[in-house]
């Protein structure tokens, strides 16, 4: 089973994950780096992860970080350290030996080129992912295996080395990066990663063999989808579950995948740059990102802290994102963020130009020009935070989720009311 998100991230993947890894054996991320960020709440606290899986509180699940993740050693290694300091079991942690490495070029270049665009960037996160997947496309890449001896390094940097270091000064106009500073500190690293690196192909496929469940765990939004999403504002993965993603990034086949999941927020938010058409800027933005700010659950990145644009659903753009993934379910997620609501509202079409779209143009001129039809839904202005099956929900929420159900062409199999694990409405369950 795969969860994706179906929007811009953060749309709660990491307390799905939490809640569905009970019925896995193996629980694993596919895609993207630390530029992801996830925020789980559980018995053992609170946890701020960007490359574990959202498994590993479960001591009895392998978690693999698959071949498709751009891995920041010094990141993992810190996550791994902050969670053994938390008493949290990491020896079921495996890293695949094809996992391409964020090396120092890469943070250096990701944020000088943001700069060079200037008003045009991308709003990256600034972690170095983009320039890492460039590279590995480029086939400069270094990975994983490559950190375990300095035979196989050496001669890696080298050549990679002298070619950023070109790009760094003639292109940006920077200092060069030297070999030693990261010779010393990326073989140290690799030293460190030894005991977590292995086949993870081998793994995830095991596990399917027996018939155990395998949860892939997505990260960022198919929206942000390197091929799908709203290019060039977008992030330089293949967040979706389309074959090239989920699949290719531990190593398995399209048809090993029986069911992918859609996670999706109540209504939309997105980080950094780009087409936002449901985007708002009045006190009900203001008032969706703060809620629970109290308890630091606002919508702020994760990764960087930054404030979260915030919009109503756009059903218009997730109806795309359904179709794409392939979705067969969706979760519903952060309901009770919309409780004191008096009306809510979904995008159902765009208007262009005076005419009535309901596809997501490719043009990013045109996806900026776009203006949102909106259906206006009573609010239920009651808390839901304690309810625990469908029937017990407002009737207004019932009827928003119906509408939501009927506007994106799929069902809601689950919908979450509160960040732990126990607040959550199971309709169908996932596994
Ligand atoms: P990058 O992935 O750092 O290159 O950033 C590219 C775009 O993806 C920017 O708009 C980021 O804000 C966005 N992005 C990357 N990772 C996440 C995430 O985990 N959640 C939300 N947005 C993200
Ligand atoms: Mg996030």
């Amino acid at each position: 089973v795969v969860v994706v998100g179906g929007q811009w991230g953060d749309e709660g993947k990491g307390r799905i994950v939490d809640l569905l890894a009970r019925k896995a054996r193996v629980v694993a991320r596919y895609s993207a780096g630390n530029n992801a960020g996830h925020t789980i709440v559980n018995d053992r606290g609170e946890f701020k992860l960007h490359l574990v899986p959202a498994g590993i509180f479960y001591p009895e699940k392998t978690c693999v970080i698959g071949n498709g993740v751009a891995v920041d050693p010094e990141v993992l290694l810190g996550e791994i350290e902050g969670l053994q300091a938390k008493q949290i079991d990491t020896s079921k942690l495996v890293l695949s030996d094809r996992a391409n490495v964020i090396m120092p070029w890469h943070r250096l270049i990701d944020q000088l080129d943001e700069k060079q665009r200037g008003d045009a960037a991308i709003g990256t996160t600034g972690k170095g992912v983009g320039p890492c997947f460039t590279d590995k496309v480029a086939r400069r890449g270094i990975r994983v295996a490559d950190l375990l001896r300095a035979e196989d390094l050496v001669p890696r940097i080298k050549a990679v080395l002298e070619y950023q270091n070109r790009v760094i000064t003639g292109v940006y106009g920077a200092d060069p990066i030297r070999f030693d500073d990261c010779f010393d500190t990326y073989i140290e690293y690799g030293k460190r990663l030894a005991p977590f690196v292995g086949d993870v192909q081998e793994i995830v496929l095991d596990a399917h063999r027996r018939g155990d469940h395998v949860l892939l765990e997505g990260a960022q939004g198919s929206l942000l989808d390197l091929d799908h999403g709203t290019y060039p504002y977008v992030t330089s993965s293949v967040p979706s579950s389309s074959s090239s993603g989920a699949a290719l990034g531990v190593g398995i086949g399209p048809t090993d995948i029986s069911r992918v999941v859609g996670v999706f927020k109540s209504y939309s938010t997105r980080v950094g740059n780009g087409p936002f058409p449901t985007e708002l800027f009045d006190v009900v933005a203001d008032q969706l990102r703060d809620h629970g700010k109290e308890f630091g659950r606002g919508e702020y990145g994760t990764t960087t802290g930054r404030p979260r644009r915030i919009g109503w659903l756009d059903a218009v753009a997730a109806r795309y994102s359904v179709r794409f993934n392939g979705l067969a379910a969706l979760a519903l997620t952060r309901l009770d963020v919309l409780d004191s609501m008096p009306t809510i509202k979904i995008c159902t079409a765009y208007e262009l130009d005076g005419q009535i779209i309901d596809t997501l143009p490719a043009r990013e001129s045109v996806l900026n020009k776009v203006r949102p039809v909106y259906e206006e839904l009573p609010g239920w202005q009651t808390p839901t935070e304690h309810v625990r099956s469908f029937d017990d929900l407002p009737p207004q929420a019932q009827a928003f989720i119906k509408r939501v159900e009927q506007l994106l062409e799929c069902p809601v199999d689950l919908i979450s009311v509160g960040p732990s694990r126990e607040q959550a409405v199971i309709v169908n369950p996932i596994f």
